[in-house]
């Protein structure tokens, strides 16, 4: 019995990733190790300008990880995600849904912030193709480790690292995919997006991220 929990097991920890590019060199070890050798990544050159990495936060366990762009200045400093204004709107849009924060894994496509100094404020800059490919190793290897039954992939970045390059946001959203054969996935607006918005657009969108992750609470309820 215990060489049968052990093979299984192994599948589990043999199983490719459920990214849409494959990838190789996933690290491997325990959330907790993950997150220590994420400190000292130098995949990209963004660590250089960063305050520290940005890994993903939650229960090792969590049934439902939530995967959003890059790390903002305030997630930056603080080394969390989603603690700044698009985490606050993220926050209450999961209450609202009947989603308990604690309960789930949140994460980034890509590790560090990346920014444009301009006099004393930090401007966001997207991360580029290259900057998304090598971080995909610590996303690739936090789904394997965490193995949630669901996955939010919020805003088009982590959308098309999960579905891949032809995905469209405003075509695809909220619609449920099997990433393998134990995850399911839907795309939904990034809180940032909704941020940057002006009503009636604004109000409409959040009502929109409300009610996916309000499928995702369903679905946990089944
Ligand atoms: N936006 C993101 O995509 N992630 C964060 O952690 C904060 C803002």
């Amino acid at each position: 019995m215990r060489d049968y929990a052990a093979a299984m097991a192994r599948r589990v920890a043999d199983a490719p990733p459920p990214l849409a590019k494959p990838v190789d060199e996933i690290p491997d070890g325990s959330l907790a190790a993950l997150r220590r050798r994420a400190r000292g990544c130098r995949r990209c050159p963004l660590w250089r300008d960063a305050t520290q990495t940005v890994f993903g936060a939650g229960p090792g366990d969590a049934q439902v990880m939530l995967i959003g762009e890059q790390p903002g200045s305030q997630e930056d400093l603080e080394g969390r995600p989603f603690v700044g204004p698009a985490g606050r709107l993220l926050r209450d849009a999961l209450a609202e849904a009947g989603l308990d924060a604690d309960r789930l894994y949140l994460t980034n496509t890509v590790k560090h912030f990346k920014f444009e100094p301009r006099g004393k404020v930090r401007l966001h800059r997207r991360a580029n193709a290259a900057e998304q490919t090598a971080c995909r190793p610590w996303l690739a290897a936090e789904l394997l480790r965490v193995r949630p039954a669901l996955v939010v992939a919020l805003g088009a970045m982590a959308a098309q690292t999960l579905f891949g390059h032809a995905f469209r946001l405003t075509a695809e959203r909220g619609r449920w995919r099997a990433l393998d054969a134990r995850t399911q996935a839907l795309a939904t607006w990034h809180p940032s997006a909704i941020l940057r918005m002006r009503a009636p657009q604004r109000d409409e969108a959040r009502a929109q991220l409300v009610a996916d992750l309000a499928r995702a609470a369903d679905r946990l309820r089944r």
